[in-house]
């Protein structure tokens, strides 16, 4: 982090108490921080406690003409390497899901071309509420990073997950971001231009001229025309590793079930239903350089589906389903003529995560697997981040807790490299 340049912006929630000590660390890391305050943060932290510790003026409003004309908000918010959001209360995180830029904060936030972390901070009602969980899948798949937030104790007395991650984590997260993606060369960084003159060098394609197939969400197997049997599934991996594919030059053919997070833009959307219509859209895709089976795929489907809606009949017994196995997709395409180069499969958890996921690997023919833990308490399926272990032929590789995006960006780097070092065309 030496010599890096950290914007801090501090929401208003009681966490922001914490934020002089989070200065401090950045500080001692060999950072330097420009903090913003919000309105609401003021009532808990002073600007001037911040830019004590900072050693830095403290920015609070939109509308500070002097500085507005010496620096400008757009200016400020890429004049630094990285923006930290600390706490991000449930209003901030709505307001940048939302793309809300009403007040100096949000306004930096809709500005910044650099990497976002936020450190949410709030009630465990309101981190659990289906506004915010929907806010954490839109920003999760706008890349923003996050770090926390934890289970403990709160400030109203309630127990749960909502604390704000300790100021050492934080700073352990901004630096691992850091080196995570070289941010723009310091030079253009640090030149006086108007800030419409700076511009962000071209991302490298290096999957440009490749055809990678995805699938991700689950599947819905019809019971009777208004039942069905599903999972938990979200989508929110699959759609997050087709989107890092695309922003490295791939063509995207993303074949997806019934989702609730939405599919990335420009990539090929095919929707389907259940796991037979995966598999014939999968087909239809082919040929592809790789693979990406992340659908969570039901393993059964109902053989007896009725095509009329089921009754009661009086008796008191419910119908038994008849139930037939799906064709697995991931260990026919890796053991198919029509092979893409690269296959790779998930494989969903809930005990002996490496060894499953080993065997796995060998049973389906796949060349990687992307295993995870989803049990109960671990907020992984449905959540914002995930926390993997690459299974490949020379072994397993556990890689820290991440946002789904970042898991999805250093998937794609990976995805780039293999078919680079496999020289297939
Ligand atoms: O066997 P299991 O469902 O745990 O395997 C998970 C992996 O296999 C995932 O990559 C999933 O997309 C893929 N799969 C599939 N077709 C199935 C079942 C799983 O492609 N019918």
């Amino acid at each position: 982090m030496q010599g890096k340049r950290i914007l801090l912006v501090v929401g208003g929630g009681v966490a922001a108490y914490k934020t002089p000590e989070l200065v401090r660390l950045i500080r001692k890391a060999g950072a330097a921080v420009t903090p913003v305050l919000t309105r609401a943060g003021a009532e808990f932290v002073t600007p001037l406690t911040l830019s004590a510790l900072a050693g830095a003026p403290c920015h609070t409003d939109l509308f500070d003409l002097t500085r507005e004309a010496e620096m400008g908000h757009i200016q400020l918010s890429r004049a630094a390497d990285m923006v930290v959001v600390a706490p991000a209360t449930a209003d901030l995180m709505a307001k940048m899901a939302h793309g809300h830029a009403d007040d100096l904060a949000s306004t930096l936030l809709m500005a910044t071309d650099k990497r976002v972390l936020i450190a949410p901070a709030m009630n465990v009602r309101m981190w659990d509420h289906a506004a915010t969980r929907r806010n954490r899948a839109t920003l999760d798949g706008d890349g923003i990073l996050f770090v926390g937030p934890d289970e403990g104790e709160m400030a109203c007395g309630e127990w749960g997950e909502g604390r704000m991650a300790e100021p050492a984590a934080i700073v352990a997260a901004i630096g691992a971001a850091l080196s995570a993606r070289p941010s723009l060369p310091a030079d253009a960084a640090t030149l006086r231009l108007p800030p419409e003159t700076l511009v962000t060098p071209p991302a490298p394609q290096p999957l440009k001229g490749r055809h990678v197939i995805v699938t991700s969400g689950p599947t819905h197997e019809p019971i009777d025309p208004v039942r069905y049997i599903a999972n938990r599934s979200s989508g929110a991996q699959g759609a997050a590793v087709a989107a890092a594919l695309r922003d490295l030059g791939a063509r995207v053919s993303f074949v997806t079930g019934p989702a609730t997070v939405p599919p990335p833009e420009r990539v090929d959307v095919i929707a389907v239903e259940t796991a037979r219509e995966m598999r014939d859209a999968v087909e239809r895709a082919l040929p592809a350089d790789a693979a990406v089976m992340a659908a969570a795929v039901a393993d059964w489907q109902v053989v007896n589906a009725s095509d009329r809606k089921m009754k009661k009949d009086g008796s008191g017994r419910p119908p038994a389903l008849e139930m037939a196995e799906n064709p697995d997709i991931l260990a026919w395409i890796a053991s198919d003529a029509r092979r893409p180069a690269l296959v790779v499969g998930f494989a969903a958890e809930t005990n002996d995560v490496v060894a499953n996921a080993t065997s796995k690997r060998q049973r389906k023919n796949a060349d990687w697997i992307v295993a995870n833990d989803v049990s109960d308490g671990t907020g992984i399926m449905g959540g914002a981040e995930n926390e993997i272990t690459l299974v490949t032929e020379t072994g397993a590789e556990p890689w820290p807790r991440l946002a789904k995006a970042e898991v999805a960006r250093r998937l794609a780097a990976r995805i780039a490299d293999a078919l680079q070092d496999a020289g297939v065309r």
